[in-house]
C-alpha cells in the first residue's frame, strides 16, 4: 500500500515537471523499468533510490510520505517554468537585470523569501518550490492569492473580461477612484485583485502609485482598448503557485521574515533610497520608505546573516547604502529605469547588489 501511494507522488510530480520515465532515469541513474515498477508500486524502494528520486525531483523526502496529499482529489497542475514571468508591469522590476542578480544567488539553499515582492521578476524566474513572497501592498498580494487559489481563479478571470468590455476613459475613472469610497474596505480579494490588474493595464505608463491618503492616482493611459492578461500566461502562473509551497502575505517586511533561518535564501528589493539630486517616486503604498525604514532593514538584514540566511539586497549607489552596508560584498551593476513619472529620470542608474556570502 505504501509503495503504491509513494509511487503515485512520484508519477504525479514527473507528469507535473514534463520529466518523462527517461529523463528521470537520466538523471537518477535509476533503470527506466524501475521506476516503472516503482510508479506501479511494484517495487521495493531503498531509502537510497528515494533520496535520488526526492532529489530528482526536487520534494523532501518527508513529503514523498505526506499523507494528507494522497486525501486530496488529486489535481494536476502543469506549467512551464520558462514562461513564469510577471502579470504585472512594476516600478523597480527587475526583469532588465536578472542576469546579474542570478550570477550573484547562492547555489543552493533551502526555502526562498522575497519580503517586497512586486512584480515577482525574480521571483518568476527562480519559480522556488519553497518559499514565501510579500509586500505590504494589499491589492497586489490580493491579485497573487486569487490567481493562486482554484475558485477564485476562475472569478478572477470573468472579472478581468468585464473590465476589458467595459473599458472607456470614464470606466478607468470610476474603478480608480473606488477606493476614495468607505465600501472599499470591504471589497472581496478577487474584486481588489481584477481592480488592480486592470488599473495596472489601463493606466499611465503601468505605474502603481497612490497618494499620501492611499488612494490609486495614476491617470488614464488613454488607451482605446485594454488587454488585462494573458490566458495562457496566466494559468501558468496559477498551476505554478498552486502546485507548489508558496507562502503569500501582505505584511510589513520585518514580520514576514521572522520565519527566516539558517540556509535559508532572502532577496531584498525595497523602495530604494534616493540620490540627492533625485525626485519623488517612493510611493508604493501610502507609507513611505525613508532613511529610518532603510536604517530598520539594515537591522533586520544584520539579524537574519546572524542567524546564518544566504542575504542578497538591491538599492541605489548612494553614499547612505554604501556606507550602511560596507562590511558586506558589494558590487555596482548599471540598471535601465523603464518606469518614472518624471521622463527625465528614465535611463541608466547604478544600483548596488549586496551579499553577506
Ligand atoms: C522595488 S519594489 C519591488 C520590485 C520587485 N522586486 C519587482 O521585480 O517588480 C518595492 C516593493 O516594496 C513594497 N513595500 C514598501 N514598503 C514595504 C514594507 N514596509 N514592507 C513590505 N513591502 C513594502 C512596495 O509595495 C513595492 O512593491
Amino acid at each position: 500500500m505504501l509503495a503504491l501511494l509513494v509511487g503515485t507522488r512520484i508519477k504525479d510530480v514527473r507528469n507535473s515537471l514534463m520529466i518523462s520515465q527517461e529523463d528521470l532515469s537520466r538523471i537518477t541513474g535509476i533503470e527506466r523499468t524501475q521506476i516503472s515498477k516503482i510508479e506501479n508500486g511494484n517495487a521495493n524502494i531503498t531509502l537510497e533510490t528515494i533520496e535520488r528520486l526526492s532529489i530528482a525531483l526536487k520534494l523532501r523526502v518527508a513529503d514523498l510520505f505526506d499523507e494528507s496529499y494522497y486525501k486530496k482529489p488529486q489535481q494536476i497542475y502543469v506549467y512551464n517554468t520558462e514562461k513564469l514571468t510577471p502579470f504585472v508591469k512594476w516600478a523597480g522590476g527587475k526583469t532588465q537585470i536578472l542576469g546579474e542578480i542570478k550570477s550573484r544567488m547562492p547555489i543552493n539553499y533551502n526555502s526562498y523569501f522575497e519580503p517586497f515582492v512586486g512584480g515577482g521578476a525574480l521571483f518568476f524566474h527562480i519559480a522556488p518550490q519553497r518559499g514565501h513572497i510579500n509586500d505590504s501592498n494589499l491589492d497586489l498580494i490580493s491579485a497573487y492569492r486569487s490567481i493562486k487559489d482554484d475558485a477564485k481563479f476562475n472569478q478572477l478571470i470573468t472579472k478581468l473580461e468585464e473590465h476589458e468590455r467595459n473599458h472607456s476613459e470614464q470606466y478607468y475613472y470610476q474603478i480608480r477612484d473606488l477606493d476614495r469610497e468607505e465600501a472599499f474596505n470591504d471589497a472581496s480579494q478577487v474584486d481588489r485583485a481584477a481592480r488592480m490588474i486592470y488599473l495596472n493595464k489601463a493606466c499611465f505608463n503601468g505605474l502603481y502609485r497612490v497618494n499620501s491618503k492611499g488612494f490609486f492616482n495614476v491617470p488614464s493611459g488613454k488607451k482605446k482598448t485594454v488587454k488585462t492578461f494573458n490566458r495562457e500566461a496566466l494559468i501558468n502562473i496559477h498551476n505554478y503557485l498552486a502546485s507548489n509551497k508558496v507562502e503569500i502575505s501582505s505584511l510589513d517586511f520585518e514580520e514576514a521574515l521572522v520565519e527566516a533561518e539558517y540556509g535559508d535564501f532572502v532577496y531584498f528589493d525595497p523602495p530604494y533610497d534616493v540620490f540627492e539630486e533625485q525626485s519623488n517616486f517612493t510611493s508604493y503604498s501610502k507609507e513611505s520608505f525613508g532613511r529610518d525604514e532603510q536604517k530598520r532593514l539594515l537591522n533586520v538584514f544584520e539579524k537574519l546573516s546572524q542567524k546564518g540566511a544566504y542575504l542578497m539586497l538591491s538599492n541605489h549607489n548612494t553614499s547612505f547604502i554604501r556606507d550602511s552596508y560596507k562590511k558586506y560584498n558589494m558590487s555596482v551593476i548599471n540598471a535601465k529605469r523603464m518606469i518614472n513619472s518624471d521622463a527625465n529620470n528614465r535611463g541608466n542608474v547604478e544600483e548596488l547588489i549586496i551579499t553577506n556570502y
